[in-house]
C-alpha cells in the first residue's frame, strides 16, 4: 500500500549544468512505466533547484525533487537562508529536514528540526525528517531511544493529520558515506520502532501511511534486500545518486 520513494541526496556536488546532465540521464535511461510502482526524487543544492524545475516542467518528467534544507523562518532578514515558500514556488514536492550532516556540522536540535518541518507542511512542502543514531549510541544498545526521541521531538505540536503528510527517514550515521550499511535486520528493526512510536502517539491509521526509508550506503547491489523488509518503504541515497547508470539501476530495483 505504501508506495516506495527512492530520493536521490546529491548533497554539496554537482553544480547546475552536471544537475541538468544528471536529470537528462535518469529521464532518459529510467522508463515512465517504472514511475508507477516507485516515486523519485533528486535532492540536488540551492542553486540547482531552478534548473531541475525547468527542465522537469518542459519535458513533463514524472520526477520529483527537493531541497535538501528549509529555514524556519517564514521571511525576513536572515541572510543566506531560504524559505519553504520560496522552495514551493519552484516547484519541490520535498524538503529535508534534521539531515545528520546538518545536525552535526549546524547545531541543529530537535527543536530547529521541528519548526523546520512546521514550515515545510505549512508551504505544502513534504518534510523528509531525518533521524539516525551515531556509533557510539548504537554500541551502547540506545539506538531505539535515540532515533524515536529524534522523532516524536520533531513533531510536537504538530496535528495528526499534519503527521500524515510526512516521510520519515532512517539513517545511521555510522553507515552514512562509510560503505557500511545496516543489515536489513537493524534497518526493519528502528524502521519498525519509529512506525511504532507513529502508532502510540497518532494511531495506527496514520502510522500505516506514513512512508519511513532506510538511508546509508545504499546502493543497486542492496537496495532489493532493504526494500523487502516490511517496515522499508525506501530510501535516502547519497552517493550512489551521483552517477545516473547505479542511480536508474536502483531506481529500478525498487519499482
Ligand atoms: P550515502 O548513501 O553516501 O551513505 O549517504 C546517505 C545519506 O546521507 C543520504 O542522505
Amino acid at each position: 500500500t505504501r508506495k516506495p520513494l527512492i530520493a536521490g541526496n546529491w548533497k554539496m556536488n554537482l553544480n547546475h549544468l552536471e544537475a541538468i546532465a544528471l536529470v537528462q540521464k535518469i529521464a532518459f535511461s529510467l522508463p515512465e512505466k517504472y514511475y508507477s510502482k516507485v516515486d523519485v526524487a533528486v535532492i540536488p543544492p540551492f542553486t540547482d533547484i531552478r534548473s531541475v524545475q525547468t527542465l522537469v516542467d518542459g519535458d513533463k518528467l514524472l520526477l520529483t525533487y527537493g531541497a535538501q534544507d528549509v529555514s524556519r523562518h517564514a521571511s525576513g532578514a536572515y541572510t543566506g537562508e531560504v524559505s519553504a515558500s520560496m522552495l514551493a514556488k519552484l516547484g519541490c514536492t520535498y524538503a529535508v529536514v534534521g539531515h545528520s550532516e546538518r545536525r552535526e556540522h549546524h547545531d541543529e536540535t530537535d527543536e530547529i528540526v521541528g519548526k523546520k518541518v512546521r514550515a515545510a507542511l505549512k508551504n505544502d512542502l513534504t518534510p523528509i525528517l531525518c533521524v539516525g543514531e551515531p556509533l557510539d549510541v548504537r554500541e551502547a544498545g540506545d539506538h531505539i531511544s535515540h532515533t524515536t526521541t529524534q522523532l516524536i521531538e520533531a513533531l510536537k505540536g504538530l496535528k495528526t493529520e499534519q503527521v500524515a503528510d510526512i516521510v520519515v527517514a532512517y539513517e545511521p550515521v555510522w553507515a552514512i558515506g562509510t560503505g557500511r550499511v545496516a543489515t536489513p535486520a537493524d534497518a526493519e528493526e528502528v524502521c519498525a520502532a519509529l512506525r511504532s512510536a507513529l502508532t502510540e502517539k497518532y494511531g495506527a491509521e496514520l502510522a500505516a501511511g506514513v512512508r519511513v526509508l532506510y538511508g546509508g550506503s545504499v546502493k543497486s547491489g542492496n537496495i532489493a534486500e532493504l526494500i523487502s523488509c516490511e517496515n522499508v518503504d525506501g530510501a535516502l541515497v547519497g552517493g550512489a545518486s551521483l552517477d545516473g547508470d547505479e542511480f536508474t539501476k536502483l531506481c529500478a530495483m525498487a519499482a
